[in-house]
């Protein structure tokens, strides 16, 4: 019998990347005030997730996820959560083509902005100061009083969250998706490259198979789904005093539910079997994931998956590896193997990014769009070879034209990078990189399909 599940069971349990702030008392009234704030998200909607999900467990859909590492305060801009949110139906759009599947949308949109840190402190010219936590924990700026964890950023954080998901609702339901306008999603800077190009030319056979349909009369005003689409967000429960605070009793279920994003995932360096992190996630009955980095063995995979989806619910677990382009080939087939053996209801996706962050020699913390390709190729390798399904991505981007990525087709240098480098932590993919990664991903998703239309023929003859 598991033990019993409250939204305070974590408090007292072993936990990493926490704040220390200054005032508990403060800490304490703030998390009391959000109690009583309005959810950002309705159970409902969480569960036609986990219902979407376990249709990507079954090989029937495939998960796309992006967005930011990190939101921030001062990026806070309609026109950036526009960018990004067209960036990824653009993604969408063309992978939808190629698998002649679903595609489910997911951000890391509307409440990523805490983050784990590597080291609890940073050095700059001999000074020592607290890590930066993330926007709704304490500042970027390198001074001390910046980086003391504050409150009141929660507050912030969950007003940015609440305005970011009702643009992005907006635009999901609201004209902006409708199918017809697969034209305008191309921005400006990508419009000119040869991916812009490729993108082009699929959105103009887009376009003639709707004028196709439309004489057969099958318009946006009969069909909702070529006039909208449906969008969910996510982040990283990482801050769980926060989350705690956004966790509610859905009146329908009687369940309980994270209501700060549809679906929220455990990082690599939270995952500890005894921990908070999953004690908390445990009793959400939002779909959840986790990261499985080249520490995560076999045995206690298999544990994790016990304790946070212990009736084995198909759509309820999202596995994100993130081994980095060398280490895939040789971590992920053992976990791939547990999983198939025991039966578990997964769903595969791969963060091709938090396993590839490299230092440049100008001291940039940067990432090889090459090697983020190469691992995404390889973990569709590793599912075919083991029979196994490469269920989605997940990865980080803005639609903004930044140069935080090195390579891709526009050659960014280690000297480009100073030239748009705005990220508040890891360096994310550009749009044009980001339809690159794309059309990789395409062009698997049709061989995969093509060859299983093959099998299914010959096992029909
Ligand atoms: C992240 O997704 O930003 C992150 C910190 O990832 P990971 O937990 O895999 O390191
Ligand atoms: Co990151």
């Amino acid at each position: 019998m598991a033990k019993k599940w409250a939204p305070e069971s974590w408090r007292g349990l072993p936990i990493q990347q926490q704040p220390t702030y200054p005032d508990p008392a403060a800490l304490t009234a703030v998390e009391t005030k959000l109690r009583s704030y309005p959810p950002l998200v309705f159970a409902g909607e969480a569960r036609s997730l986990k219902a979407q999900l376990a249709a990507v467990a079954a090989g029937k859909a495939f998960l796309l996820q992006g967005g930011d590492c990190a939101e921030s305060f001062a990026e806070f801009h309609p026109d950036n959560i526009r960018d990004t949110f067209r960036v990824l139906l653009q993604m969408a759009v063309v992978l939808t083509f190629a698998g002649s599947s679903p595609v489910v949308k997911v951000g890391r949109m509307a409440g990523q902005f805490a983050k784990p840190r590597s080291e609890p402190t940073e050095k700059k010219n001999g000074q020592e100061l607290p890590s930066y936590r993330g926007d709704n924990i304490n500042g970027i700026e390198f001074t001390a009083e910046a980086r003391v964890p504050d409150p009141q950023r929660m507050m912030q954080a969950y007003a940015q969250s609440a305005a970011t998901l009702n643009l992005i609702r907006a635009f999901s339901h609201g004209g902006y998706s409708a199918l017809r306008r697969v034209h305008n999603w191309n921005l400006g800077f990508v419009e000119r490259s040869p991916q812009g190009e490729r993108y082009r030319e699929l959105a103009n056979r887009i376009s003639e198979s709707l004028d196709f349909m439309e004489a057969c009369g099958l318009t946006a005003d009969t069909v909702p789904i070529l006039r909208e689409t449906n969008f969910y967000t996510s982040h990283e429960a990482l801050h769980l005093g926060y989350e705690q605070a956004m966790t509610r009793v859905d009146s329908t279920t009687g369940d309980w539910y994270a209501t700060s994003a549809h679906m929220l995932w455990i990082g690599d360096r939270t995952r500890q079997l005894d921990g908070a992190h999953v004690e908390f996630m445990r009793g959400v009955g939002n779909p959840v994931a986790f990261k499985a980095g080249p520490s995560l063995a076999p045995a206690d995979f298999l544990k994790l998956l016990d304790t946070l989806n212990p009736a084995n619910e198909a759509g309820r677990i999202t596995v994100i590896a993130r081994m980095g382009a060398e280490q895939v080939e040789a971590k992920l087939p053992a976990l791939v193997r547990a999983a198939k053996r025991e039966g578990r209801n997964v769903v595969w996706s791969c963060d091709p990014m938090h396993g590839n962050t490299i230092k440049a020699s100008n001291g940039y913390k940067t990432r090889r769009v090459d090697q983020i390709l190469l691992e995404t190729k390889r973990f569709f390798a590793v599912h075919e070879a083991e029979g196994t399904y490469a269920g989605g991505v997940h990865f980080e981007m803005t639609g903004k034209d930044v140069t935080e990525c090195l390579g891709g087709a526009q050659e960014i240098t280690e000297q480009d990078l100073a030239d748009r480098y705005h990220t508040h932590c890891d360096p994310r993919l550009n749009a044009s990189q980001v339809l690159e990664l794309a059309f990789l991903i395409a062009d698997m998703l049709k061989r995969r399909r093509v060859s299983q239309g093959a099998n299914k023929a010959v096992a029909a003859e």
